[in-house]
């Protein structure tokens, strides 16, 4: 998934970084604390003993139940296919985020808007029927979430939608599995705000990588939400956005309070934040915060990120920053 502020590419410079400054991480608990598509816990799933992973909304928790939550075996390629064959129904997502429903809000092709809807209704009427069990029902759901985002008629996030049906989006839904790594067992995962959370968990390595800047996650992502909860709303506006959270790590006013509550509160040996130098706090600000609690250090890398345009298709912007990962032995 094209996610703001995604680790996908950096998870090398993430590896190595702590790596070096821990030793040998096999018997570790490590914990994921903002942790957006899962990635950053993926990585570590297999190199570690047990993965806590959190984030405050809820399509998060869905792909990380499934991608870390999951663990063992199971086949569900049957119902994958089952779902695939479903044919389309005129439900909330069809109505509220396709041409179809004459909202104008064209979020998706008016056949996938349709599939997504019964695919979406199947799942959640198989968990009521007990034909699937919890962890079927997240990998099912983590797949419709991943899967509806690829035809998304959206530059990349969902704060809007474009004029006319990109390519991608033209293209026909196909479910497609949310594979995950089968290994470890006893992860946690959570939907909670980092600050509380904090004072229920402990651990050795604690990652953090909080949003950067004033962009809420929950609008720039709603339509995942809508799709993940499939509750029912009145969808407000031209983008027909739903209620969001609105996350104090995107307020300039409360960033650095809310930054030094949770280094404070933290039972963990080793503290890692991920930063650039376009956000909110500057690096300095940082530093002195962390530097109150343990032993201080920096490691940065130069990172070439692409910048959506909202209203090209795809046409994207080059444009260097540097990733810092400020590091904490408390
Ligand atoms: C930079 S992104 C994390 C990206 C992630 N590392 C990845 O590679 O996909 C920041 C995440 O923090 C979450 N978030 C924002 N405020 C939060 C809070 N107070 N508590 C927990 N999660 C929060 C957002 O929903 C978002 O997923």
């Amino acid at each position: 998934m094209n996610y703001i502020g995604s680790k996908l590419k950096l998870s090398d410079f993430l590896n190595k970084s702590i790596r070096q400054t821990v030793g040998d991480i096999s018997d570790t608990t490590f914990c994921d604390i903002f942790a957006g598509t899962g990635i950053v816990g993926r990585h570590f799933k297999s190199a570690t003993k047990k993965i806590i992973a959190n984030d405050i909304e809820y399509y998060s928790y869905v792909l990380n139940r499934n991608y870390i939550g999951n663990t063992g075996y199971f086949d569900v390629s049957l119902l994958i296919d089952e779902l695939n064959e479903l044919t389309g129904v005129d439900g909330f997502i069809y109505r509220h985020y396709s041409l179809g429903g004459h909202r104008e809000r064209q979020y998706f092709s008016n056949e996938n808007a349709q599939r997504i809807d019964a695919i979406r209704q199947a799942i959640e009427r198989w968990r009521e029927e007990e034909r699937i069990d919890e962890d079927q029902y997240f990998f099912l759901l983590a797949s419709l979430i991943e899967s509806a985002d690829k035809v998304a008629n959206t530059a990349s996030v969902y704060g809007a939608y474009l004029k006319h049906l990109k390519r991608s989006a033209q293209k026909p839904f196909v479910l497609t599995s949310a594979d995950f790594d089968s290994r470890g067992e006893g992860h946690e995962i959570y939907q909670e705000d980092a600050n509380n959370l904090i004072s229920r968990i402990s651990g050795d390595i604690l990652y953090m990588d909080p949003p950067y800047n004033q962009r809420q996650y929950g609008a720039n992502y709603h339509l995942l939400n809508t799709i993940a909860r499939y509750d029912t709303f009145v969808p407000q506006g031209k983008t027909g956005l739903r209620e969001y959270v609105r996350s104090d790590y995107c307020k300039k006013a409360t960033v650095k309070e809310s930054f030094e509550a949770l280094v404070k509160k933290a039972n963990f040996k080793y503290i890692f934040l991920s930063y650039n130098n376009e956000g909110l706090m500057q690096s300095e600000d940082v530093k002195k915060i962390m530097k109150r609690y343990g032993r201080y250090d920096l490691a940065t890398t130069r990172y070439r990120r692409f910048k959506a345009d909202r209203d090209e298709n795809r046409q994207h912007k080059a444009s260097q920053t540097t990733e810092y990962l400020h590091i904490l032995e408390k």
